[in-house]
């Protein structure tokens, strides 16, 4: 078979585009991290990299780098005077509004810092892989210390915090007056537990519980609580307190957990017991399709997601030697549905919620 040098190098930039991403998500963190993005947003008019090292307190020749670096991937935007004789302060930089929502407004529900937060963590776990790919079994979500945790919280908060209230509880029409009224309810695979605050702040006469089994979530949802002094909210680790079995539940969440676990249906079965007749279980899960041929044609951030997978949502899914090992595009509308039934609910509805990147679903008794 002959090589065709044409597509060899086509072949060879794909490659290395690869690597481009992901040193460059490198340099994001940093950007993230060191505040080199919140000062730019911060500044009235367009840095230096001088400036922007003082802004920071950093060292000017890596400022520049970066800085070079995050130009040129076209992250951060550039002007220069493209005089005779260049020097450093002929090119400043500054974020358009695009760049800033999403790179430095922790508030702005575009915020994509999360999975860059936690990226050192991710990519750790590729030590800890060859010896998985022997065993099969993987590492739960606490093999990324407490770092990874805030990593999660920061990844989904911001479009939590801007829609929960306002867009996902009104497409469940009951749900609502009853959390006024005052119910019990659950957030299973709560993270750092921004929902359940988030509720729990929102609805004083209902009672929240958060469960994880995460120690470094629950250490934050804990130091979150504390700081809010929230009386209707507390956490728990479902080995050591399960969720109820009386059905004494109105409203059950789980938000993109249910493909990291490794006994998938066997909490769906303690959601259907902990929940009433009458009660809602909201499923909020990565938008998958089935199977990988409709996943690679319609998921344009396919490769990415199950990267993502191996390092982190596959692994937590394997990490009993018996796990499900469903990972991140492993539950589908399809697969959601059966296992749902499987587990005794009967009706299963996909709400009109508008999301990049996750479904969700109203699943009743
Ligand atoms: C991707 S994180 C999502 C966290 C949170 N729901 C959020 O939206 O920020 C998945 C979480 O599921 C938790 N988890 C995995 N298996 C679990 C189980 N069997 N019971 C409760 N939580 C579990 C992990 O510890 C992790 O915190």
């Amino acid at each position: 078979m002959s090589i065709d040098p044409d597509k060899l190098k086509l072949f060879s930039f794909l490659l290395f585009s690869k690597l481009e991403g992901a040193v460059t998500s490198g340099m994001v963190h940093l950007g993230d991290r060191l505040g080199l993005y919140r000062a730019l947003a911060a500044a009235p008019r367009a840095l230096t990299t001088t400036q922007l090292a003082a802004a920071t307190g950093l060292h000017e020749r890596w400022v520049r780098e970066w800085a070079y670096n995050q130009a040129a991937a076209k992250l951060i935007s550039f002007s220069s005077l493209r005089s005779n004789l260049p020097t450093i302060d002929d090119d400043t930089f500054y974020l358009t509004p695009e760049q800033r929502a999403v790179l430095a407004d922790e508030s702005h529900p575009a915020f994509g810092m999360g999975m860059f937060h936690r990226l050192p963590q991710t990519m750790e776990s590729l030590k800890r892989l060859p010896e998985t790919f022997r065993t099969g079994v993987g590492y739960d979500y606490d093999s990324h210390g407490p770092e990874g945790a805030v990593g999660i919280e920061r990844s989904f908060e911001p479009w939590n915090l801007a829609n929960l209230l306002p867009v996902v509880l009104p497409a469940m029409p009951e749900l609502p007056a009853r959390l006024t009224t005052g119910i019990s309810a659950a957030d299973v695979g709560c993270g750092a537990g921004g929902a359940v605050l988030r509720l729990a702040r929102e609805f004083p006469a209902s009672r929240f519980v958060g469960y994880d089994i995460s120690k470094h979530a629950l250490a934050r949802a804990h130091e979150r609580l504390a700081e809010t002094g929230l009386a209707n909210a507390r956490f728990a680790d479902p080995r050591t307190e399960p969720l109820p079995t009386d059905h004494s539940l109105h409203f059950v969440s789980t938000f993109d957990c249910i493909h990291d676990m490794t006994h998938p249906a066997a909490v769906m079965q303690a959601i259907r017991a902990a929940l009433h007749d009458d009660g809602v279980w909201l499923l909020v899960d990565i938008k998958a399709h089935d199977g990988f041929v409709m996943n690679a044609e319609k998921n344009p951030m396919a490769s990415l997601m199950y990267g993502v997978s191996v390092m982190s949502c596959l692994s937590s899914a394997m990490s009993t030697p018996d796990g499900a090992g469903l990972g991140t595009l492993g539950l589908s509308a399809g697969t959601a549905e059966t296992m749902a039934r499987a587990a005794g609910f009967t009706r299963f509805e996909r709400l009109a919620v508008e999301h990049s990147v996750n479904a969700f679903y109203a699943i009743r008794p």
